[in-house]
Formats: C-alpha cells, structure tokens, sequence
C-alpha cells in the first residue's frame, strides 16, 4: 500500500471519483495552493476565488498571521479536551465576547454544530426559564434555510435534496415563510410553547436572499413580546462579510443567542461559536453539552488571530465600499443582457446573480464553466443563482479585473 502522488487534475478528479463517497458535485478543478484571494490549481493556472468557501475564508487563504498563530500553538499544545484547562480557551472566550458584546460564548467546531448548540440552549431556556413542560418546546424556522446537515437540523429544512430520503424527522419545529413578520406573529399567537425562532440575516444557501428592511428588527420585536429568543445563524453572514460586522446590524439586531461559524478561523480549521448572555447560556450545566474538539487550544489562537485579521485591516468597511461596487457593475452588466440576467443582489461582498437559462438548455453552471476557463471560481446554487463572494482581502483593481471577467463570460454567453 502506496500514497499515490496525484500530478494532473483528471488523476485527482478520477480517483476521488473512485475512492470517495459522491456527496458533491464539485467543479472540474483541482485546486492545490492559496493565497489571498487567489488559488493555483495543480497544472500550476491561477484563477481568482469568488465563492471562498461559502464564506470561511474571508481573511483570505493562508493569511499569514492565522498561519502564524495556528503553526505556533500546533508546536505547544493542540487538544487537552475539556477534561482539563488549557491557557488559550479562556482568552480566546473573552475576546469573542467582547468582540460581538455578550457575557459568554461556548466553542464548537463545524457550523451545524453550533446550530445544534443553540437549539439545545433554546430548549434548556425554555424548560428552566420560561416555563414550558418538559418535551414540549418548539422553535420556529423558516422556509428555505440552511443551518446544516444534522438529522435534527434537517428535521426543519425545506429542501428536498437536504431531506428526502433520510426521515424520520424530529418534531419540535414549525416552519413559516421567510421574511414574513405576520407569519411569525401568527405562529407566536398560535403555541405558547414556543421558545426560539432561528433564521438567518440573509439566507446565504438559499442564492443569498436578502429580506425586506426591518424584518429582523420586527422578528425581533415580536421574539420580545412572547418572551421567545431571537438566535441568529450568521455562520455565512457574520464576521465582515455582508459590509457590517454582523448582518443583523442593518437592522440594529442584537440577538439572544448567536451562531457563528465559517470565517471565524479564516478557513484554516473548524471553529464555531454561540454566544448569548448569562441568563441564557447558563442554563446549560457541566456534563450536558460538549465535544472532544470544541474549545481547543488550536482552535482558540486560530480564531482569536482570524478576528483580529478582521479589525486590523478593516475588512468590514472593504466589504461595504467593493460590495457596492460589485453591484453597480453588475447592474449595469444586467441591463445590456436583461434576457439572460435577471437580478443582481447582495449586500457587501456577499452577492447572487440569477441567469436565465437560455433557449440551448445551458444554465448558471455552465456560466460557472465558463468563469473557471477564465480564471475565476464561483459556484452555481439551486440551479439558475451564482454566488459571488471573494476574500474580504481583495482589493478595487482585483474586483474590478474579475467583473471584467464575469462581464466578458456573460455578455458572451
Ligand atoms: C447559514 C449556515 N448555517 C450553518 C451552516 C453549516 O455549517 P457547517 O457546514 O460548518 O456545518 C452553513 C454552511 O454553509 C450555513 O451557511
């Protein structure tokens, strides 16, 4: 028994084809080097990074002070598990609080671990502090998310390839529309048991759907008068990518609970977080929640190095002022091929373009295709909606060199 080496792109594509479970459908390209907003793939080609690993990277790949941070801590001390103290956890925790303004934040690692997270500390709040009998919280979700693949996360997922075939589901959810305030108030009205309503700023998997202005603010509004927590999933969403800090500052949100996940660690390993105040977080006790990953020592530096990454290059505000940019070159390429393009949206960096299929049958993918051949890497999502969402890092000349790129593929389409 050998490691192969795998030098041309066909070999690698082949062999996890072969070796690999067919849970993907990846573009054609095999990738073996980043750096900021670029990756190299193995023939040695460049090509600019616009989907950044459904946002995880927006510090950019391989950033050298998260590289530096991880390296460094990967030669003291990398997992102790929660059965002992380690000297990065406690910090790390800290600054995560103040960062984002809570009392307490508990550390997990992949997204759907944090949702999970949040609806056991729902469920808690629920049994402890509100009142509701036992077995009987609810927590509403809306129509199209995405917060993961868990059995108990898809349990309230709208999306038939996240579900068929892998009941039975778990009750304790009611699904209402999204960005839909008087379907929220209606179901609030309806069941007394409820406890939390999770949702996501702008759904991010669903083609990054943007809901009206002040949904939130009235969510959240509403989650007050029933005495329901608002827990926000800005695993996608959070940490600089949509032009604010959060998502749910466009709407002046803070929320009870809070997930994040994805760029929390720049992409380099799996961190999440939730977060709420003493009251909520509290409820959970010593024994009852955990992970043997959660709250290492590794993942503790990575992500306290990935947030300072944020700050100290103001990749919030790039966000902002390149998103509006995008857009205003994105329109602008609309209006020359209405036929094909048929809406630009977004906010900050984190952006959809929805493509007509045209009359030959070629849809969104085969635009993506035809980027990739370009040199530039996007992703197309529920068939006719390509998300555009580079490394926070990158600079005008770059976003405007790749709208030239996406404005020749489309024009030319
Ligand atoms: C909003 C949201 N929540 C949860 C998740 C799940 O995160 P993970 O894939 O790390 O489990 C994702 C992943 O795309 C997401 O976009």
């Amino acid at each position: 028994m050998s490691i192969q080496a795998l030098t041309s792109s066909q070999q690698a594509i082949d062999t996890e084809h072969k070796y690999g479970a067919h849970n993907y459908h990846p573009l054609p390209v095999v990738l073996n080097r980043g750096k900021g907003v670029h990756l190299w793939d193995v023939e040695g080609k460049r090509y600019y990074d616009f989907l950044s690993a459904y946002s995880a990277v927006n510090q950019g790949h391989c950033h050298p002070k998260i590289i530096n941070a991880l390296t460094e801590q990967a030669q003291k001390l990398t997992l102790t598990s929660r059965a002992f103290y380690n000297d990065k956890l406690g910090a790390a925790e800290q600054y995560i609080c103040e960062y984002f303004g809570y009392d307490k934040s508990l550390l997990m690692n992949s997204g759907a671990e944090a949702v999970e997270t949040a609806i056991k500390l729902a469920r808690k709040w629920a049994y402890l502090k509100k009142g509701i009998a036992p077995h009987k919280a609810e927590i509403i979700a809306v129509d199209h998310n995405f917060h993961g693949r868990t059995t108990g996360i898809i349990s309230f997922s709208t999306d038939p390839d996240s579900t068929k075939g892998f009941g039975p589901y778990m009750p304790g959810y009611k699904v209402i529309p999204y960005n839909d305030v008087d379907a929220l108030e209606q179901a609030l009205q309806e069941n007394s048991n409820v406890c939390a309503f999770l949702v996501e700023p702008i759904q991010g998997e669903a083609g990054v759907m943007v809901p009206d202005e002040s949904y939130l603010a009235k969510a959240h509004a509403l989650c007050k008068e029933y005495n329901v927590l608002l827990m926000t999933d800005e695993i996608q969403t959070g940490i600089g990518r949509t032009g604010k800090l959060l998502a749910s500052y466009y709407d002046d949100v803070k929320a009870d609970v809070l997930i994040l996940g994805k760029a929390l660690s720049g992409g380099v390993l799996p961190v999440s977080a939730v977060l709420a105040n003493d009251d909520i977080m509290l409820c959970i006790q010593p024994g009852e929640h955990g992970s043997t990953f959660g709250g290492n020592p590794l993942a503790a530096a990575v992500a306290v190095a990935s947030l300072e990454v944020i700050k100290d290059e103001n990749l919030t505000e790039n966000a902002r002022v390149l998103g509006e940019m995008f857009r205003k070159r994105m329109t602008r390429m609309q209006e020359k091929r209405p036929e094909l393009v048929n809406l630009v949206r977004g906010r900050g960096l984190l952006n959809a373009v929805v493509i007509e299929p045209t009359d030959d049958g070629r849809t969104a993918w085969d635009v993506c295709v035809a980027l990739m051949e370009k040199g530039l890497l996007a992703k197309p999502t529920h068939g006719d909606i390509i998300r555009f969402a580079p490394p926070l890092v990158i600079t005008e000349e770059q976003l405007h060199e790749c709208c030239d790129i996406i404005e020749e593929v489309i024009l030319n389409f």
